[in-house]
């Protein structure tokens, strides 16, 4: 008998423990061990009673850590405080240990793994990525035999869903957040999630197994989707680009490239078509080629699925007495390659006053800087130009036809030669798509969104009445230090009316 240790009573601890219940008898029938609860710890009992554990369970985890009965702790609390020192702790007592602690694992993985090492121990965490996606087992055990040159995942279903959403339905961002959160994809407090903090954790910990380097949590760079807006979206779409919050990490010959941020993805790429709240991860290995792992990356039955499938090889070793595998877990030093030198395409949206020269203005510093321009668009034509005001929380814009979001358009689209961003070479010439929809005829809809919001989707005023308009950019291949470069002589000019927006283009 394997008796086990539940600490967190949570969204995944209650999960487990219906796992548990309903196939007990099949996992001694099919897999050969015969698994007990035996204890469960939380902070309050109400859970444990509505779970039908509470003739097992304590409020105090310790308890659990220190009996020497217990063969296997399953750690579900979250965070990296306390569930720090209880895993700490149980490897010491001689416990094995499951988690699905994303934060722990990308911050103190290394440390765990090294104790779990010495003492020939298991530490199992298939859950801390990807929820029911069987990705750290794939790249533990399965594509070993590979040189893995990439892998770029799509990790936090919160955010894909919300950009599903804000290019599905053309939904304000937070309009598609208010749905995620009424839906239960997104928590009361969705920084970590939005900001991008949940895929950079979930990074750190995929590129540490794919490249065997050291990579902590802190080592991403990360940006998230807060400040994109339906009109980012619908120019990707227009471009042959979905916008995805993509956690990025590729071997180079100078070191490891890793970063989260939102990125303009081919349509034709296999993450493109990964919508809603599913996450997919795509990996490419010199043997295997392109794989692409696919499913639910949250919720009580996926990461459920995970701890239980890491419990069950746990309790096996055990029952069977086979030794514990090998684990690499970044066992290099590889560099890191800086933000700052990568290369890429840019969309980048550029808040201006609505006024002549502006444009000129703006193109010349990329001509400063040697970064050349692709194409630039301007969304600001002053005939459907309007303020509106008044608009309920419940209310967002549509076009006439009733489609959210679809109210502002193009006044005029620019074109630059291929030479590096010359303002004198930029012509103007008549969007062909997308023909411009006129502010008279949008009619508010119910949906979520905000009147500020809502305005500068079509063009507004700033607070001394000015006109503002949204300037984009789409850049050829340039350096980040350069485009940054741009963006620095851009605000220091004191021509931004609010934050721009910059979005990387995979190509
Ligand atoms: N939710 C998902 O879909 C998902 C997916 C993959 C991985 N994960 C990971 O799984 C872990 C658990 O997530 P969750 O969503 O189940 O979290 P949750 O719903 O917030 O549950 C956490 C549980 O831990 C208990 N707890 C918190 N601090 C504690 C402490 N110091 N000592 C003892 N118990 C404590 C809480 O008790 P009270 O309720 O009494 O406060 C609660 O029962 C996290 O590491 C998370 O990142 C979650």
């Amino acid at each position: 008998m394997i008796r086990v240790g539940l600490i967190g009573l949570g969204t995944v601890g209650g999960g487990v423990v219906r796992i548990l219940r309903e196939h007990h008898d099949d996992f001694l029938r099919d897999q050969g061990v015969d698994i007990r609860l035996v204890a469960c710890a939380s902070r309050s009992r109400q859970k444990a009673e509505a779970l039908g554990v509470a003739d097992i369970f304590t409020t105090n985890a310790t308890s659990l850590l220190d009996d020497p009965d217990i063969d296997v702790i399953i750690e579900l609390v979250g965070g990296t405080d306390h569930a720090r020192d209880y895993v700490f702790a149980a490897l010491e007592a001689g416990k094995r240990v499951v988690t699905a602690n994303k934060a722990l694992m990308a911050t103190y993985g290394h440390e765990l793994l090294a104790l779990a090492g010495t003492k020939r121990l298991e530490l199992a965490f298939e859950a801390a990525v990807g929820g029911g996606i069987p990705i750290i087992g794939a790249l533990r055990n399965s594509l070993i035999g590979n040189r893995i040159d990439s892998v770029i995942g799509i990790v936090n279903g919160t955010t894909n869903y919300i950009l599903s959403e804000m290019s599905q339905g053309g939904v304000t961002y937070a309009a598609a957040l208010c749905q995620a959160q009424a839906q239960g994809y997104a928590e009361a407090d969705p920084t970590a999630d939005v900001g991008g903090a949940d895929a950079a954790a979930k990074l750190a910990i995929l590129a540490t197994l794919a490249f065997n380097t050291e990579i902590v949590l802190a080592q991403v760079p990360t940006e998230g989707i807060t400040s994109l807006t339906p009109l980012d979206l619908s120019n990707a779409a227009e471009m042959g680009y979905s916008v995805k919050l993509l956690a990025v990490g590729n071997r180079t010959s100078a070191g490891i490239d890793l970063r989260v941020h939102p990125t303009f993805l081919p349509q034709t790429h296999p993450l493109s078509s990964v919508n809603g709240v599913y996450n997919a991860i795509f990996v490419v290995g010199d043997a295997v080629g392109q794989t692409m792992f696919y499913g639910q990356g949250a919720g009580a039955g996926p990461a459920a699925s995970a701890v239980v499938g890491d419990l069950i090889e746990v309790a096996q070793r055990i029952t069977y007495d086979i030794t514990r595998p090998y684990i690499r877990f970044g066992t290099e030093q590889l560099p890191i390659v800086p933000l700052s030198s990568l290369m890429c395409r840019y969309y980048l949206r550029l808040p201006v006053p609505d006024r002549a020269g502006v444009l000129a203005a703006t193109a010349q510093s990329f001509a400063n800087h040697d970064v050349s321009i692709d194409r630039v668009m301007q969304f600001d034509n002053p005939d459907t130009f309007t303020t509106i005001s008044n608009l309920q929380p419940e209310t967002v814009l549509a076009d006439k036809d009733g489609q959210p979001g679809a109210a502002r358009r193009h006044s005029q689209e620019a074109t630059t030669s291929s030479a590096t961003g010359d303002a004198n070479t930029v012509s103007s010439q008549p969007m062909t798509e997308g023909a411009p929809e006129s502010a008279r005829e949008t009619t508010a809809l119910s949906a979520t969104g905000s009147a500020r919001e809502a305005t500068a989707l079509l063009g507004s005023e700033d607070a001394r009445g000015h006109r503002t308009a949204n300037l984009i950019y789409v850049t050829h291949p340039a350096r980040e230090s350069d485009l940054k470069a741009v963006l620095e002589e851009i605000r220091d000019s004191g021509v931004l009316v609010a934050e721009p927006v910059l979005i990387r283009i995979m190509d």
